[in-house]
């Protein structure tokens, strides 16, 4: 079972950075053209929040029941973890900012949600262009010195 919500946590992320560039396209459009925002908008906004509070509970999964989270602080000691990149990367880095992006991808599709007009847009903008840093700078790319991981689940 581990494995397969893992595969699913590498997918996911595929399907999360795309809703967030679509939202992203759509909130900028809508707030250029001063538009409301349409169903459209709030039907990619809301599968984009469903997409990112999933990988939320798998990725809490995976830190509390795998190796790389919970366990290695309890096995090696917070001091430890904290001076190992690649331990400190994958128990308090990758948690932390990912948990900062749904924060603010939640946030963003709030403000869609309670009003219609351009300032919508606008905020929706912001809080998902700033969650898309945050993920691309958090997400373990292949090639990243020592935590590297496959750009697709099983492509090694
Ligand atoms: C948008 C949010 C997230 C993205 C894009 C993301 C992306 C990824 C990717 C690409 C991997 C590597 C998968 C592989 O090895 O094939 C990974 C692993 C992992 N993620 Fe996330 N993640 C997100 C959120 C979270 C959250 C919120 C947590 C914790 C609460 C979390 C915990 C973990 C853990 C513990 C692993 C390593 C699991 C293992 O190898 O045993 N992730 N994540």
């Amino acid at each position: 079972m581990y494995n397969g919500l893992l595969y699913l946590h590498s997918l996911l992320r595929w399907v999360i950075l795309l809703l967030l560039v679509i939202a992203i396209i759509r909130h900028l459009a809508g707030m250029t053209s001063k538009r409301l925002v349409n169903a459209g908008d709030k039907k990619i906004d809301l599968f984009l929040m469903i997409s990112a509070h999933t990988m939320l509970v798998i990725g809490l999964y995976q830190w509390f029941v795998g190796g790389y989270g919970l366990k290695s602080i309890q096995n090696n000691g917070m001091a430890v973890v904290m001076k190992n990149a690649v331990m400190r990367y994958w128990a308090i880095e990758h948690i932390t900012g990912m948990l900062l992006a749904i924060i603010l991808i939640t946030v963003g599709r709030g403000a869609v949600k309670r009003a219609t007009d351009a300032g919508a847009h606008k905020k929706a903008f912001w809080f998902f262009l700033l969650a898309l840093i945050v993920i691309l700078a958090t997400i373990p790319w292949p090639g990243r010195m020592g935590v590297g991981r496959p750009i697709f689940p099983g492509v090694h």
